[in-house]
C-alpha cells in the first residue's frame, strides 16, 4: 500500500517506524515534509503539508492509497478535504470536524449536547467576564485561549494576577475559563471512520517542562504506556461516555469525524472528565502507544479513512512497555535556541531495546543538527518500567547536545 505521511516531528517519525514495524515496506512509505531522522527511515519529499493543492497533486499523481496527517496544522489548513475529494483516502478529520481541537468553545458545545463528562466552564470575550469567571469557581484558576496556541494557550495557576495577564494575552481569540480538575492524566486515544470508534492503549504524557511538574507547560516532555494503575473497564467507559457520543454527535451534524479523536481526561474522584480533545496522533503519546502496536498500522489507518473500521482487526498490544524521553533545546519553551550539532545518536540507538524519533533536525553534510524546540524522542520498550527506564536513560545519556534538557522522572512512579 502507497502511504503518505504528512508532518515533521518524531510523531511522524513514530508513525513511520510503527508503519515498518507492523508490515509495511519501506519503499512503499513517502514523508512530507519529514526531517533528518525520517529520512533516514524512507523518502522524505520537500512539500508543504500545509498546502492542500500542492499535497493533492502530489498524492494523485504518485497514486498514493493513504494519506496519514500527523499534526494539526495541515487539518486546519483544509488538506484532509481536498485530498477527499480526490478521492484519496486520508486519516485525519475534516477541517470542520477538526474544530474540536482548533476550538474549545466548540469543542465544550458538542460535549454538551453529546453528555460527555468535562469541566464546567464559562466562556469570556471581555476582561469583566474573565473577571467573574475567575471569583466564581475560584483558586486554582484554568484559564484557556480558545483557539489554537502551541501548546501555549492554557495557564493553570493560584495566582490571580498570572491567570488575568495570560487571559488579556489572548482575549482576542476568546477565552475559556474552566474549573480546576484534580487528579491523573491519561491520553486515550481512538480511531474513528466516521461512524465506529476503535480504542487504541492509554498513555501519560508528561506536560510541564522540569521534574515533579515543575515549570511552563511544554508540548510534552515524555510519556508512558500502559498505565497499570488504571481502573479495570476503564477504556470502555471512555468509549461508552465519551468517544463514541462524541463522534455520533458529529455525524448528527453532517461532519463525520474521520482520524485520530485525541482524548485528553483527568480521573477525578467524581469520575472521568475531558479535558481536551485533539483532532490528531498526540506528541509524545504516539511513540510509546504505537511503539507497542502489534497489529498492521496501515491496515487499521486504511480502514478507518475508508469507513470499514467494523470489519478491521482489533488492534492488539504487547504487553512489554514503553517509555520516552524528550530532548529538548536549551532555552525550550520560552526561547529559541542556535542551531547546533548532535552527538552520539549511534550510541543511543544501539541501547537494547531502544529507538530514536526525530523531531527539530536537519543534516547538515555529515553533520546532525538540532533546530530547536523538542528535537528528539527516546523510545525504550521492555519487559517492566524499571527495565524500559534504565535503557532510556542509558541512551539518552549517550547523546551530546549543548545547552539540550530532559526530564528525569518520566515513569518513575511505575517503576520498582
Ligand atoms: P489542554 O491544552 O486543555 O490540554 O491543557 C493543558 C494542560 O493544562 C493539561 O494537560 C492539564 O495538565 C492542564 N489542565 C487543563 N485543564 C485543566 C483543568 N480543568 N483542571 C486542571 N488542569 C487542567
Ligand atoms: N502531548 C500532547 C499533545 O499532543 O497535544
Amino acid at each position: 500500500m502507497k502511504i503518505l505521511v504528512l508532518g515533521s516531528g518524531a510523531r511522524e517519525h513514530a508513525i513511520v517506524k510503527a508503519l515498518i514495524r507492523t508490515g509495511t515496506p519501506a519503499a512503499e512509505i513517502v514523508c512530507a515534509p519529514g526531517n533528518a531522522g525520517i529520512a533516514q527511515d524512507v523518502t522524505c519529499v520537500p512539500l508543504n503539508a500545509n498546502d492542500p493543492a500542492a499535497v493533492t497533486t502530489y498524492a494523485t499523481v504518485e497514486k498514493f492509497e493513504l494519506c496519514i496527517i500527523g499534526p494539526e496544522a495541515p487539518l486546519v489548513a483544509g488538506v484532509s478535504d481536498a485530498l477527499r475529494a480526490a478521492g484519496i483516502p486520508v486519516f485525519g478529520p475534516s477541517q470542520k470536524a477538526a474544530a474540536l481541537e482548533g476550538s474549545k468553545s466548540f469543542a465544550k458545545e458538542i460535549m454538551a449536547a453529546a453528555d460527555v463528562p468535562t469541566g464546567m466552564a464559562h466562556e469570556c470575550s471581555t476582561m469583566e467576564e474573565v473577571e467573574a469567571a475567575l471569583d466564581d469557581f475560584g483558586a486554582p484558576y484554568v484559564v484557556k485561549a480558545d483557539g489554537l496556541a502551541a501548546g501555549k494557550g492554557v495557564i493553570v495557576t493560584s495566582d490571580r494576577k498570572a491567570a488575568l495577564e495570560h487571559a488579556a494575552k489572548f482575549i482576542d481569540m476568546g477565552i475559556l475559563v474552566e474549573e480546576f480538575l484534580d487528579g491523573e492524566e491519561v491520553s486515550l486515544f481512538f480511531l474513528a471512520d466516521g461512524k465506529n470508534v476503535v480504542p487504541l492503549t492509554p498513555a501519560q504524557d508528561f506536560k510541564r517542562a522540569y521534574d515533579h511538574d515543575e515549570g511552563p507547560n511544554t508540548g510534552g516532555m515524555g510519556a508512558y504506556s500502559p498505565l497499570p494503575w488504571l481502573p479495570a473497564g476503564f477504556v470502555e467507559e471512555v468509549q461508552r461516555t465519551v468517544a463514541q457520543p462524541t463522534i455520533d454527535e458529529l455525524a448528527r451534524l453532517g461532519e463525520p469525524f474521520v482520524g485520530l479523536l485525541y482524548c485528553g481526561l483527568i480521573v477525578t474522584k467524581r469520575g472521568i472528565r475531558v479535558i481536551e480533545f485533539n483532532a490528531r496522533f498526540g506528541d509524545p503519546e504516539t511513540q510509546v502507544v504505537l511503539r507497542r502496536l502489534i497489529t498492521p498500522l496501515a491496515g487499521l489507518l486504511r480502514a478507518a479513512a475508508t469507513g470499514n473500521l467494523e470489519t478491521a482487526p482489533d488492534p492488539i498490544f504487547t504487553d512489554e512497555v514503553a517509555i520516552t524521553v524528550v530532548l529538548a533545546s536549551e532555552g525550550y519553551p520560552d526561547k529559541a535556541a542556535p542551531n547546533r550539532p548532535i552527538h552520539g545518536l549511534h550510541h543511543a540507538a544501539a541501547v537494547e531495546g531502544v529507538e530514536v524519533c526525530h523531531a527539530a533536525t536537519v543534516q547538515d553534510g555529515d553533520h546532525l543538527v538540532a533546530t530547536g524546540g523538542r528535537v528528539l524522542s527516546v523510545v525504550a520498550i521492555g519487559k517492566n518500567f524499571e527495565h524500559a527506564r534504565k535503557h532510556a536513560y542509558e541512551a539518552i545519556g549517550h547523546i551530546k547536545l549543548e545547552g539540550s534538557h530532559y526530564r528525569k522522572d518520566i515513569a518513575k512512579k511505575v517503576a520498582n
